[in-house]
């Protein structure tokens, strides 16, 4: 099939066809991760709005939504309004917007969408409720803890109560409930050692529903948890909603994350992949055409899918050198790689090319790449 130099793949092309390097998605392994998801989520009585910080893509977004996720979260307003202009209804920026130019767009999304926040301080009410009035639209509020991280959210259950009866008096503004998400717990290796953090997270978000009791606040929602952590949330008791990301493709540094058997983490697979073409052999080495322009590093380098022999040695902007001991590749070879972390690699590409069979089925845009404000 012939194809632009603009286009790294058509739909209907044989895997083999595609441009190198890719971005290529697993669609079998992708819609299992994403029908697990939901199952699990399901059993625990829980709703899931998966993380589109992960993807960045309306298309996985609907596609999430279509198998029962109650909506997305996203960190940043600009991937909101990409979300929303792609079909989603529903979406929690699960992050502070403190900026007056994202503040303004926030209040003008929820014309079109419901849309929702968190706040940490007294001043994000307040610029909250300003942004609001000026649009004269209505935005949810969630009120975020800090359960251990050390990020954002308050410190105290007092402050949070406080923060929720400021959120639930101003015009314009939807008390939700909590956001309490513990970033550091998710890629401890260990699970018991994963599990003990997220009590201690349940113990603190446990304290502040207490403290909205007590100031005469019902909380409606506690919403947080990751690819890493989510069965210790599910099984808390405390959380109701579960924010997971990752699982739609399973990175490398996810991979290294034990889970409760020896199967890979929570049973999820890889799903996502940068198809790497070999462009240079030496003894003992390979050199890929795929580098930091095609994956993030900072998380490790990538593995070879497949290929335990082969092993990456390091990344430099348009290589990847692998250590090749028995010569194995030769020029013109493809290898799939699975990249260190997910969410900084998609963000490096236009487009997704979704593979099943050997096949191209779809292209996805990014459509949320580059949406950092
Ligand atoms: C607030 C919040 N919720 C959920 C997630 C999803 O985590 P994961 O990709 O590990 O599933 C993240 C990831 O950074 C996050 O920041």
């Amino acid at each position: 099939m012939e194809i632009g130099f603009d286009v790294a793949a058509a739909v209907g092309m044989d895997e083999g066809e595609v441009a190198t390097p890719a971005l290529v998605v697993d669609l079998d392994m992708f819609e299992a991760n994403l029908a697990r998801m939901q199952a699990l989520a399901a059993d625990a009585g829980m709703a899931l709005r998966p993380h589109a910080k992960t993807h960045k893509s309306p298309d996985i977004g609907r596609a999430q939504v279509a198998v029962g996720a109650v909506g997305l979260c996203c960190q940043k307003v600009s991937e909101a309004e990409a979300l929303v202009a792609g079909g989603i209804g529903d979406v929690l920026v699960s992050n502070q917007v403190r900026q007056p130019r994202a503040l303004a767009r926030l209040a003008a999304l929820a014309h079109r969408a419901r849309v929702a926040a968190c706040v940490d301080d007294a001043g994000g009410v307040a610029a909250l409720a300003a942004a609001v009035a000026a649009a004269g639209t209505e935005v949810g509020v969630l009120v975020e803890l800090d359960v251990g991280a050390g990020r954002c959210g308050c410190r105290s259950a007092d402050e949070a109560a406080a923060l929720a009866r400021a959120v639930a008096a101003a015009h314009g503004l939807r008390f939700e409930g909590l956001q309490a998400y513990h970033g550091g717990a998710q890629h401890i290796v260990d699970p018991e050692a994963r599990r003990a953090v997220i009590e201690a997270a349940a113990a603190r978000v446990r304290e502040a529903v207490a403290a909205l009791g007590a100031a005469g606040l019902e909380c409606p929602r506690v919403t947080g948890a990751g690819t890493g952590s989510f069965p210790f949330e599910a099984a808390s008791g405390v959380w109701t909603e579960l924010q997971c990301g990752s699982y739609v493709f399973m990175d490398a540094d996810y991979g290294r994350v034990r889970g409760s058997g020896n199967d890979g983490l929570w049973g999820f697979g890889h799903a996502l992949f940068v198809l790497a073409g070999v462009m240079s052999v030496a003894p003992g080495r390979a050199v890929l055409d795929a580098g930091l322009k095609a994956m993030s590093g900072e998380s490790g380098v990538p593995r070879v899918a497949g290929r335990p022999d082969l092993v990456c040695r390091g990344l430099s902007d348009e290589h990847a050198v692998l250590d090749d001991p028995a010569g194995s590749l030769k020029v013109g070879d493809r290898v799939r790689l699975i990249p260190g972390h997910c969410d900084p690699t998609v963000n490096l590409w236009d487009d997704y090319v979704g593979l099943r069979g050997g096949r191209v089925e779809c292209l996805w845009p990014v459509s949320a790449r580059g949406k950092v404000w």
